[in-house]
Parts: C-alpha cells; structure tokens; sequence
C-alpha cells in the first residue's frame, strides 16, 4: 500500500487524459478526491465515476474565482495538490499570437504558481507536511518546433519545482515534477500522425506512453515510499529524452 488512503488530493485537469487517469488511481489508493476542471460535457459522468469520494470545482484554474473556490476546500485539509491542467496553442514565433503566448503561460505555469501558493500556505498550517506535484513535459529538456509558449511553461515549471522545494522542505512539503513523452491522450491525438510515428520511433520502447502510466508516477512520489524525494523531475517517457 502507498498510504493514500483518506488522504486529500487535489487534482487540476482531471476531466480528460493523464488527469482522469491520475484521478483514478488515486481513488483505488482510497483517497478522497477534489478534482478541478473546465465546465466539460464529462462532469456528470466523473462524478458516477468517483463514488462519495469527490468534490468537483468546474471552471477556469486561471481564474479568481475558481482559485478561492479551490482555497475554501483546501480549508478542510489538502494532502495532496496534483497541478496536472495545461493546455497547448501551438505556432511558430513569427505566427505566435499574444493570445497564445499569454493564454498558455496563464495556464501551465501562472495558475500552478497561485495553487501552490494557497495549498503551501494550508499545508504548513495543518503541521503534517504534504505533496505538490507539478507537470512538466520532456519538450522542457529539449525544445519542440512551434511550443516555443508551450515549452518555456514546461522549463519554467521544473525551475520552480526546484525553487519551491528549497522554500518548502522545512515544512516537510515535498514538491516534484513529472516530465511526461508523448502519452495517448486527447491533447496528443491533435497532432499529425506522422508526428507519433515519429515520437513512437524515439522511444526505446517504440511506442506512445499511457495515461496510467503517468498516473503511476504521481501516486507513487505522493506515496511514502518516495519520503526523501524532492526537487526532483522524474522522466516517465519510455526513454524519449535519449534522443
Ligand atoms: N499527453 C502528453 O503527451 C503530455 C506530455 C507531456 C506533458 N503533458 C502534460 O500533462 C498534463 C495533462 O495533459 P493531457 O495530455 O492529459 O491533456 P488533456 O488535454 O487530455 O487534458 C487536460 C485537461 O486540463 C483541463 N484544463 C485545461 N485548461 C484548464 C483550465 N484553465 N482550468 C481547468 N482545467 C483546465 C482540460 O479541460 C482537460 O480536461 C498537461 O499539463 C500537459 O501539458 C502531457
């Protein structure tokens, strides 16, 4: 056992793909789930999906109102916060709008700053430590052709990875990162075909990872099992970042 159980876990994006899959292991670990999503067509469907074990936030994690809604449950104790929402809005520079530089910096790394923020803050308080766990994305070691947006987000997170577990480790709050490969979720069946093919190739393993394959990683650096780990990113992308 992981020692999750009636733990409180926060979990951002988890409506779709790695979050869905994050939140699903983490209910048959026992946990009781605050899971936190855009208004989608899913939300009757995740809250059949989670038993008496779940409160969910719909709406924007960028925005105020979502944030105190976010800080209010975290009043009732957090364990747990699982910073997994992030979006993509791909171009290359001279085609890069504000619009999408600012929205995906708003969401991948703004918002995971502002809910760390007031999740820390309650963590020190309850006195019994806790775990942030951030999304990264291999593209943060080696850049991607039009991301330049989406992968400045992606280092930035594992940087503040590092920063936050140097400020927050008194405490006993462990704060890590996982830097996901090409995983088959919705935001990557976006991409051309012949780029999986191409990422496929890149792995060691010649395939795409799986959503619970990503989940597995956030369970078991939540777990005690991974007491002594922090500051760390942990790669879980079948050897892509080899090259
Ligand atoms: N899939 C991959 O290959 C891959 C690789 C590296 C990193 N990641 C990262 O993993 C995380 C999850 O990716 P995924 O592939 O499961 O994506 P996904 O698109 O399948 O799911 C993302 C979820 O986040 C939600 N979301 C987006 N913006 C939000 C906002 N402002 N407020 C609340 N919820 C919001 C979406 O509604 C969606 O349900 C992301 O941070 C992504 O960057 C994914």
């Amino acid at each position: 056992m992981l020692g999750l159980t009636n733990k409180r876990v926060f979990i951002t994006g988890a409506a779709s793909g790695i979050g869905r899959a994050t939140a699903e292991r983490f209910y048959k670990e026992g946990s009781e789930l605050v899971l936190i999503d855009m208004p989608t067509l899913e939300a009757a469907e995740l809250q059949s999906l989670f038993p008496n074990k779940m409160t969910y936030i719909q709406g924007d994690v960028t925005t105020l109102d979502v944030q105190n809604k976010i800080k209010a449950e975290a009043e009732k104790g957090i364990d747990v916060l699982v910073n997994n929402a992030g979006i993509t809005r791909d171009a290359t520079l001279l085609k890069m709008t504000d619009e999408q530089w600012d929205s995906v910096i708003a969401v991948n790394l703004t918002a995971i700053f502002k809910l760390t923020r007031l999740a820390a803050e309650k963590m020190k308080a309850q006195g019994r430590g806790g775990v942030i766990l951030n999304a990264a994305s291999v593209v943060a070691h080696y850049g991607n052709f039009g991301q330049a947006n989406y992968s400045a987000t992606k280092a930035g997170v594992i940087a503040m990875t590092k920063t936050l577990s140097k400020e927050l480790g008194k405490d006993q709050i462990r704060v890590n990162a996982v830097a996901p490969g090409f995983i088959a979720t919705p935001m990557v069946a976006k991409m051309p075909e012949k780029v999986l093919t191409m990422m496929e190739e890149k792995s060691p393993l010649r395939r795409l990872g799986k959503p619970e394959e990503i989940a597995a990683a956030y369970a078991f650096l939540a777990s005690d099992d991974a007491k002594y780990i922090t500051g760390t990113t942990l790669n879980v992308d079948g050897g892509t970042i080899l090259g």
